[in-house]
């Protein structure tokens, strides 16, 4: 942590008798010295609490109290434009040695960081509040769950880590005199001069997300928005967490979790991996066609998975979040029923568009409302050639709020993972699904994984980059090594002889020759769920090949749904062509995670290019 010469003995420290922890006073006045805030405030997670702070921020134009009568005890945000997303190539890794962070993150030397952000964060509080916000991923107490202190100078970041974290007094108790938690410290580098107004979102040009693998530690200057400020969720729960996990483990991965339960009342779970805006939420939600009754979908987790070996041998996963901090665009009643639902009430909305009676709206929503106000604050009108709702707009929702949470999703042993899903963005070569032959060829299919970018990060959108494990922009360690903990605990589970989750590559996102989506998606990837679950029992037939294995045609089941024959092979078929530029690409990959890659994923890929040349 930081040693801070010139402590301000003039900031009262405040600290309630709730908190006994010495060690966390000491950090706290020690931040405060450093920041300069006018003021800290000890949250302790109450509803009054989020209401004063709510109202705090409509008084400064924050928020927007959203009409009560339609959409009761919500408010919209909308941010800085210049702070829309996660900012990648702002975020590093300092580990002691680069080649622990690996090729795939921003690596600076710990101590020359130090120097930079002792610099940005010295008096970058002033004329604000420090919010001292206590939160657990997973289950309070849980031998699974870790506890967080961010240190916040924005009210819009505690009360939006109420609704995505287990937040508030209670954390103190478990974490006693001297319980270890993470420290991460975030400011939106906007200090205000005695006087000064402040503006509704304020953020800084200047944007660092500083991660400490070794000391665990992260710090966070100059944006409010999303990954870039809750620190749990990609910055702690992610990146922290995963190299936490090579060290003790276990994994963290950027995962839904879900349950399906069968007409029979057989209940599996199910961990799926997606990049970020490629319908994580929608996927762990899902309504199964009214044609294929009796199954059913419930939620564990929408992002975030962190997976134990059980003393079964078993994997069991938790969802260390509370809340969803979902893409609101393309949400409505059919792409996500359940969604839409939940956010009926109590919910933050950052950056969508406001209709004329005081709700939202969004691109997707439904119908095109005759005019409301932009996600800028300007008029819009239908036909007007700009989007009402920001691409990477979001909601904030608490998780309990979900007509289809999973009776278990807050159980701190996890659930038993039964299959490994993953999916990247592709509109050719990668076909609806394919099963691997065994746990390294899976890890294979997951390392290579590709996929078009989303507006999630600032940047390009549309480009394929390799992704793997959908963890390229939150593996918080490098990413051979990452890919070698796969390999050496599927070892593990397999010495102890435990079933290995089988493992699959799925693509909802080939396009035709108009561009336009092929396979239906939603509620009909259920039909691809249950080939998957029918395979793990054996009962439902399938064919090899190069990749891996793909069901026939008639394998799935296609009540109430016509979908033509030549559409399926199209979508299933194995382009030779594609896939030898497709394995260069995976070539072009492993060149540049040369150093530590494990040779066996090699020797996949030598049996995958021999397959193609048969
Ligand atoms: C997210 C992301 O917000 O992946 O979940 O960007
Ligand atoms: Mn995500």
């Amino acid at each position: 942590m930081n040693a801070v010469a010139n402590p301000q003995p003039d900031i009262e420290l405040n600290a309630p008798d709730w908190v006994r922890h010495e060690g966390l006073k000491a950090w706290v006045a020690e931040i405060a010295a450093l920041t300069q805030p006018d003021r800290i405030e000890w949250c302790d997670g109450s509803e009054e609490e989020y209401d004063r702070l709510s109202e705090l921020m409509v008084q400064a134009g924050t928020l927007r109290r959203l009409n009560p009568e339609k959409r009761p005890n919500s408010y919209l945000a909308w941010s800085d434009p210049s702070d829309v997303a996660r900012v990648e190539d702002r975020t590093f890794v300092c580990s002691a040695k680069r080649e622990d962070a690996g090729p795939t993150n921003n690596w600076v030397d710990p101590a020359e960081m130090r120097q930079t952000l002792n610099g940005l964060f010295a008096g970058s509080m002033r004329g604000r509040t420090l919010y001292v916000v206590p939160f657990s991923m997973g289950p309070l107490g849980s031998p699974i769950a870790h506890i967080g202190i961010e240190l916040t100078d924005s009210p819009y970041v505690v009360t939006n880590m109420r609704l995505m974290t287990r937040m508030g007094r209670k954390v103190y108790d478990v974490l006693g005199t001297n319980g270890e938690f993470v420290p991460c410290i975030h400011s939106v580098g906007a200090p205000l001069q005695p006087g000064q107004a402040d503006v509704a979102w304020p953020c800084n040009s200047t944007k660092y997300i500083v991660h400490y693998p070794e000391t665990r530690e992260i710090w966070s200057f100059g944006s409010g928005y999303g990954g870039n400020a809750l620190l749990g969720k990609k910055c702690l729960a992610l990146r922290i967490a995963s190299k936490m996990g090579r060290d003790q483990g276990w994994l963290a991965e950027h995962m839904l979790i879900l349950g399906v339960t069968s007409p029979d009342g057989q209940k599996r779970h199910v961990a799926a991996a997606f990049p970020s805006a490629c319908g994580k939420t929608n996927f762990a939600m899902l309504i199964p066609p009214a044609a294929l009754p009796g199954w059913k979908i419930t939620t564990i987790g929408d992002d975030i998975a962190w997976i134990k070996p059980g003393a079964d041998g078993r994997l069991y996963a938790i969802n260390p979040e509370a809340g969803y901090f979902g893409v609101a665009p393309g949400t409505n009643d059919k792409t996500n029923r359940n969604c839409m639902d939940t956010l009926r009430e109590n919910v933050i909305f950052t950056n969508v568009a406001l209709t004329d009676d005081g709700d939202v709206w969004w691109e997707g929503m439904g119908p095109e409302p005759a005019h409301c106000i932009d996600w800028q604050g300007n008029d819009w009108t239908p036909g007007c050639g700009r989007k009402a709702a920001h691409p990477n707009a979001r909601f904030t929702v608490s998780a309990q709020q979900n007509p289809a949470i999973d009776p278990e999703w807050d159980n701190p042993a996890g659930v038993p993972i039964d299959a490994f899903l993953f999916g990247g963005r592709r509109s050719t070569t990668v076909p609806l699904v394919t099963e691997a032959r065994n746990w390294l060829e899976g890890v294979y299919m997951a390392a290579t994984l590709g996929s078009e970018t989303t507006a999630a990060a600032m940047g390009a959108q549309g480009v394929v980059r390799r992704d793997p494990f959908a963890m390229l922009p939150f593996c918080g360690y490098n990413m051979s090594e990452y890919f070698s903990h796969w390999l050496e605990l599927g070892r593990q589970l397999e010495a102890n002889g435990a079933r290995l989750p089988r493992i699959y590559c799925v693509n909802w996102f080939q396009t035709d020759d108009n561009g336009k989506f092929i396979w239906p998606g939603f509620g009909d990837n259920m039909r691809v769920l249950k080939w998957m679950l029918e395979r793990i029992e054996g009962q439902a037939g399938g064919v090899d090949n190069v990749f891996g294995v793909t069901p026939n045609f008639d394998d799935l089941a296609w009540d109430g749904l016509d979908f033509p024959r030549e559409q399926f092979e199209r979508i299933t078929r194995i382009d030779v062509q594609a896939w030898r530029d497709e394995l260069g690409l995976h070539e072009e990959l492993f060149i540049k995670l040369e150093h530590g890659l494990p040779a066996e994923l090699r020797d996949v890929k030598q049996a995958l290019e021999q397959r193609l040349q048969n």
